[in-house]
């Protein structure tokens, strides 16, 4: 008898630059892990621009210095086609929890809203890469983008654009979940130690995904 695929779920993080998205991302898939609550399901950590070996080189590309914006995108697009070919699609078939540092959303916020090229061609163009894969949750990692840019550690050449860039993607992002508020998760970026925020999406993902885990 054939068994029905189980479907893996797909996590993506969020934010401006400094939020703190690699350590939150690193801390939830331990705690998950801990949690005795995936049953035979693997997390599958990726982050974009990049996760797959050609996805990686364009990264370099586009950080390593300025291209015209639309070309950007492009590119931006390109890496993101890869991606989900050879990294997500497979994983999600094979049942995984994928955490994505980064995905479409970061094109509305940056090229989209920040660069000031339309919403929603940039729309139709992360349309076309994903092939329709989208997140079934997306974690915003909100900070001030002032304390985000004082906390970058490793500066790249959107960071050079300064505070004023980084608000414009933070409106942005909002702006993307303003269309479709469900899917998001906000977590501020405060007081709070880096332990605790991961805790409180560890638990968002455990009430949102955990009938699927048990189901195996
Ligand atoms: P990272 O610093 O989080 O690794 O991301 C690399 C940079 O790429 C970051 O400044 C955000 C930017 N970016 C875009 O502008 N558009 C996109 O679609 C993605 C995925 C990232």
């Amino acid at each position: 008898m054939k068994t029905r695929a189980r479907k893996g779920i797909f996590i993506t993080f969020e934010g401006t630059e400094g939020a703190g998205k690699s350590t939150l991302i690193r801390n939830v898939a331990a705690q998950l892990e801990s949690s005795g609550r995936l049953k035979e399901r693997r997390i599958r950590l990726t982050r974009e621009p990049g996760g797959s070996p050609i996805a990686e080189r364009i990264r370099n590309v586009i950080l390593e210095e300025p291209v015209d914006p639309m070309a950007e995108l492009f590119l931006y697009e390109a890496a993101r086609a890869e991606h989900v070919v050879r990294t997500i699609r497979p994983a999600l078939d094979a049942g995984d929890i994928v955490l994505c540092d980064r995905f479409t959303d970061s094109a509305l916020a940056y090229q989209a809203h920040a660069r000031g090229l339309p919403w929603k061609k940039v729309k139709l163009l992360n349309g076309i890469a994903t092939a329709g894969i989208s997140p079934e949750l997306t974690v915003l990692l909100d900070i001030d983008p002032a304390v985000g840019l004082a906390r970058a550690q490793d500066r790249n050449r959107f960071e050079e654009e300064g505070v004023e860039f980084q608000k414009r993607v933070r409106q942005g992002f909002l702006k993307a979940r303003s269309e479709s508020p469900s899917r998001w998760m906000t977590i501020r970026v405060g007081s709070k130690p880096p332990e605790e925020l991961s805790a409180s999406v560890t638990r968002e993902i455990l009430k949102r995904f955990g009938k699927r885990f048990d189901r195996g």
